[in-house]
């Protein structure tokens, strides 16, 4: 693959991104400082992830926020595919959903597709893709979200809900539609070409529940957006809203280029690692640092190539002055790659010990955040 050539699909990330380029090409909008200037007008602060424009573009995110100062109030709706364990990339996502949901003070519907993974992953069976959609449960309720307002599902437990409403979107949706969005040939299998509408069903899954239209507001990254370029074509011809977006960029892996992903191990921090893979992952990983240390400290380090300024820049160091400084010392090569690192094993052993200790605690905690069974959801359609 030639250094200007990228793909970006639900299922894989190759090349290295241009971001820019891919507004153009899945046609979304870009959040100018406008936006930003309204988000605050709601919200008092800025998350670091809108300052430094790792959210960096939407859909009709504008309308949501006009509705939300006519008082309509919109839910929002994100999900996992539960393949393996989750990495830090993950987090991304769901760290700033939480935020959205404590400044808006809104329900979130959290989807865990075992049925999309059983289908794309060669070696995952059933049984599998149903554990893991257990255990990814316990990291996204490690973060906090409200117990009360979140909802998450899996959507081989709780088909009998879901499939009447994926195949209204089913039936509206050609062969030669997924072909042209996802890449899909003659040999995909059947259940890939029908499960896009299962993911769009959150998407209005609710306004069906409530028998009234409720604006609906989906944070990922960039990867996921085919689908929901497909749900805001479709959802429309059921007499729902279309969805809005906001998307993130991806987290990196720790070599160089390509974005954090499960199936390279090595260069990705998962929520279960032990303190000494964090070490040794990171340790390992790439800076674009000099050889030498004599060189490093002339010449000073690149933090724009650099794996571990990234990991600063989206999750271990939010703090706008501090993050200047590292950049500012590793330019200056007073800081030298081997410090950095150090400093951001510990930080890193941190936040997992953390994490892995709300995720233990998560396990009391399952029965009030997963809704295993329809009627749960129609009780709270009740109240
Ligand atoms: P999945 O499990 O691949 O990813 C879960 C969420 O994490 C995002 N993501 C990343 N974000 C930042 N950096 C990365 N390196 C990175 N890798 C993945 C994904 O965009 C996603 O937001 N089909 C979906 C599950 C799903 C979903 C949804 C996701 C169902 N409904 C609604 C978002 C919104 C999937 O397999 O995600």
């Amino acid at each position: 693959m030639r250094e200007e050539e990228f793909s970006v699909t639900p299922w894989e990330v190759k090349g290295k991104v241009d971001y820019d380029r891919l507004i153009k090409e899945f046609g979304t909008d870009k959040i100018e400082e406008g936006l930003l200037t309204e988000i605050k007008k709601y919200t008092h602060d800025l998350h670091p992830l809108l300052k430094r424009k790792i959210f960096f573009s939407h859909r009709d995110l504008d309308w949501i926020l006009a509705e939300y100062s006519k008082g309509v109030k919109f839910y929002l709706y994100t999900g996992r595919g539960p393949s393996g364990d989750v990495h830090l990339g993950h987090l991304v996502p769901w760290i700033f959903t939480k935020w959205l949901q404590d400044k808006f003070d809104v329900e979130l519907w959290f989807q865990l597709t075992d049925d999309e993974k059983y289908l794309f992953e060669k070696k995952l069976g059933i049984r599998d893709a149903k554990k893991f959609a257990r255990s990814n449960a316990l990291d996204i309720i490690a973060l906090g979200f409200d117990p009360e307002k979140t909802h998450i599902f899996s959507d081989i437990q709780l088909s009998g809900l879901l499939y009447p409403q994926a195949l209204k979107v089913a039936k509206r949706v050609n062969f030669s539609t997924t072909k042209a969005i996802f890449g899909f040939n003659e040999q995909s299998n059947i259940g890939q070409i029908f499960f896009t509408s299962m993911q769009a069903v959150p998407a209005f899954l609710p306004s069906a529940l409530a028998e009234k239209n409720i604006p609906c507001l989906i944070p990922h990254a960039i990867d996921q957006d085919p689908h929901f370029r497909l749900a805001r074509d479709v959802l429309p011809k059921l007499g729902y809203l279309k969805p809005a977006a906001i998307h993130c960029k991806f987290f990196p892996g720790l070599k160089e280029g390509g974005k954090m992903s499960a199936s390279k191990r090595e260069d990705a921090i998962f929520t279960t690692d032990s303190k000494a893979d964090v070490k040794k992952k990171i340790s390992n990983a790439f800076t674009g640092g000099a050889t030498s240390i004599k060189e490093q400290r002339t010449k000073g380090g690149n933090p724009d190539k650099c794996s571990i300024f990234q990991y600063y820049c989206y999750l271990f160091e939010w703090d706008d002055e501090k993050l200047q400084t590292i950049r500012n010392e590793c330019k200056g090569g007073s800081l030298l790659c081997g410090e950095c690192k150090k400093r951001l094993i510990e930080r890193v052993e941190k936040f997992l010990e953390d994490h892995q200790r709300k995720r233990e605690e998560a396990k009391d905690l399952l029965d009030k955040y997963l809704v295993e069974h329809s009627k749960k959801i129609f009780e709270l359609y009740d109240k």
